[in-house]
């Protein structure tokens, strides 16, 4: 087992057993994250829904055959290959969004996740997540498609795969935010925006 394998899964068992907000009471299941430890790229959604809590495992809803689905049209890769989380690793109940309080309890494993990881992209799918790891007022709309240069990494703010399946006209934008993301990935000196802030 690699020291990453070894530090994500003491995490995970740390997780497992937290019980630090609401959202553990209702849980069937600790979501905390799933792929390679050693990923160039982290994607972070926002909370597991009915089948992520279910299974254990992010993104196997709905959500989650169509992001697979651009990972591997669109960016050649599958899940395997990538590190897939989310902020909030356990479901709130009725799919209602977290609290400050339960945000604040969960990010903490989020970043101990990118810490070990150490990924060189982290690819916010949608506002929260995006809101949530660059502390930038601006919504998603402004931001996606531009990487921010936060510590170690760049995070790379995208629409949510769901945003497609909610809303049909937004298929094609979202399907364009990958072919950037692949773009983004390939070019050896990306551009970014200046940022002082650091994660850890
Ligand atoms: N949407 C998310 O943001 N995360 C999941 O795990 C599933 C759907």
């Amino acid at each position: 087992m690699t020291e990453k394998i070894q530090a994500l899964s003491s995490l995970a068992e740390i997780v497992e057993k937290c019980q630090k907000c609401e959202l553990a009471r209702g849980r069937t299941n600790v979501v905390f994250g799933e792929g390679s430890a050693e990923a160039d790229i982290v994607f972070v959604g926002e909370a597991p829904g009915y089948h992520e809590d279910l299974q254990g495992k992010p993104f196997v809803g709905s959500a989650g055959r169509f992001l697979d689905e651009l990972l591997r049209e669109i960016l050649g890769l599958g899940r395997d290959e990538v590190y897939i989380a989310n902020v909030i690793k356990c479901r709130p109940p009725e799919n209602r969004d977290p609290t400050a309080h339960e945000i604040d309890s969960c990010k903490p494993y989020l970043l101990k996740q990118l810490e070990i990881i150490s990924p060189r992209v982290v690819c916010t799918l949608g506002n929260f997540a995006t809101k949530t790891l660059t502390n930038r007022r601006e919504g998603i709309s402004r931001l996606r498609r531009k990487p921010i240069r936060i510590g170690k990494f760049y995070v790379f703010p995208i629409f949510h795969p769901a945003a497609a399946l909610h809303r049909g006209d937004l298929y094609d934008e979202v399907r364009q935010d990958f072919a950037s993301l692949r773009e983004f990935l390939d070019a050896p000196e990306p551009p970014e925006e200046p940022s002082q802030m650091e994660l850890f």
